[in-house]
């Protein structure tokens, strides 16, 4: 259990560099199985969720080499085994689903145990399995465990019933080395769904359309290796972003794209919150009130769901009522109790949150019950009166690479308190 100790009512000033995208990565890394050759993969963020995946692949005979703190080399020509379902861990966090399709695309067979992740209610794979099935995998699921075997993977196209950012990438990882065109119709269109297909591009795959709702994959027979670096992390930025509206001041997070923030600024701008962009950077001033503002979270380009917990805690202290609605998942509204035991005023009727704005936070001992949701607790203890504790089950540290020093830089007062000691 780690523990984050915060005193608030810092403003925050300065600048933070926003590292590469947590789920480009986490796709990315699986994506290499693919691939009988070298990969070189720059801008890799230092979180748990990358070392998680580098221990899998180098069990499953992966040469892994880190060339410098940010670099990578993964070769994962030796790979050998489809059956990685006995491995520790696989369960715990998402993106092992990913490696599914990987396997599948590599050897036409795959046995992974079933993927785990944030508990935000149900977060089924069927639209994962029916990609599968359409080019031609048999899969079951016997005992959390999820089999898929093909005689040959054939291109085909596939109708996604839910917009699913998970879904569409593994069936893009399994019908890259399929005879024939894969068309994958209702796509996702978040950006480490672009990232991921332009890593396997520049492998050697041919992947068009990306980006937008109808993706088409020529199969080729081998990807190569190569060199690639991920896009930066559109949700770490935009958390840094919110920290500074929150605990007011003015801050400059650089490494971003812009256009990747589009909603985030928007929302932020209607909440009074000054916003301005330069090419690779954005800077957020916010020193007068804020503004209550409704949000709705959407697929990309609309706001992101991995924001929900951050601007809900920001409206929790704007003038005025504001109304969040989570249209994504089933339950992402638990962390409201943790902000009512810091006097904010907000009720939740199934995916609609209403806050009355307050006028401040007080600091209490809180917990996280996921990554967004850990984030936004330190958002409010950033923004509260006095001392907030929040215990945290190393969701945080699996997303956000060295989040204590990069909030420190900017004037906050917070230290983290693991086994390990004081930091
Ligand atoms: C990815 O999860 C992200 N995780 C999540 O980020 C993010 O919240 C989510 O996409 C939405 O953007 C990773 O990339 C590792 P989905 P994923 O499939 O792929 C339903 C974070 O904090 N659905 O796009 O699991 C699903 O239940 C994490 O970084 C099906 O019904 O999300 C949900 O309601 C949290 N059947 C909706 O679709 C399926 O087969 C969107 O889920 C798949 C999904």
């Amino acid at each position: 259990m780690d523990r984050y100790v915060i005193n608030g009512g810092h403003r925050l000033y300065g600048e933070v560099c926003v590292s590469g995208a947590k789920n480009a990565v986490v796709a990315i890394l699986p994506a290499t199985v693919l691939i009988k050759g070298r990969c070189v993969i720059e801008n890799v963020p230092d979180i748990r969720d990358v070392k998680f995946l580098t221990n899998i692949l180098s069990h499953m005979g992966a040469s892994i080499e880190r060339l410098d703190a940010s670099t990578l080399s993964v070769d994962c020509t030796d790979v050998n085994v489809y059956d990685i379902s006995d491995f520790e861990g696989i369960g715990d966090m998402r993106a092992s689903y990913y490696l599914i399709g990987a396997l599948l695309g590599r050897f036409n067979r795959a046995r992974v145990g079933m993927p785990g992740g944030c508990d935000f209610g149900q977060r089924p794979i069927d639209q994962h399995i029916k990609g599968f099935e359409r080019l031609g995998a048999t899969v079951s699921v016997c005992d959390d465990v999820v089999s898929a075997e093909a005689k040959c993977l054939r291109g085909a196209s596939i109708y996604m019933d839910k917009i699913s950012v998970g879904a569409t990438i593994n069936v893009m990882l399994a019908a890259v080395r399929a005879e024939g065109q894969t068309v994958i119709e209702n796509a996702a269109k978040e950006p480490h769904v672009v990232d991921v297909a332009n890593f396997l591009n520049s492998m050697g795959a041919d992947i068009r359309g990306a980006g937008t709702d109808v993706i088409k994959i020529k199969g080729v027979c081998d990807l190569t290796g190569g060199s690639y670096a991920i896009i930066p992390d559109q949700i770490e930025a935009g958390t840094y972003m919110v920290a500074a509206a929150a605990a007011g001041g003015r801050i400059t997070v650089r490494n971003v794209i812009p256009k990747h923030l589009d909603s985030i600024s928007a929302k932020l701008r209607e909440a009074g919150v000054e916003i301005e962009e330069d090419d690779e950077c954005v800077t957020v001033t916010r020193l007068g009130p804020l503004r209550s503002v409704n949000v709705k979270t959407l697929p990309y380009p609309g706001f992101p769901t991995d924001m929900q917990p951050q601007i809900t805690t920001l409206l929790s202290v704007a003038d005025g009522d504001s109304v969040v609605t989570e249209s994504i998942f089933d339950f992402r509204f638990r962390y409201v109790e943790e902000l009512r035991v810091m006097g904010a005023q907000l009720s939740v009727d199934g995916n609609v949150c209403r806050i009355c704005g307050v006028g401040g936070l007080t600091g209490a001992r809180i917990r996280s019950y996921d990554l967004r949701a850990g984030a936004a607790m330190l958002i409010a203890g950033l923004m509260a009166d006095g001392r907030t504790e929040v215990e945290d089950r190393a969701y945080i540290s699996r997303g956000y690479e060295n989040i204590v020093d990069k909030l420190r830089s900017l004037g906050a007062d917070i230290t983290m308190q693991t086994v390990d000691g004081v930091y």
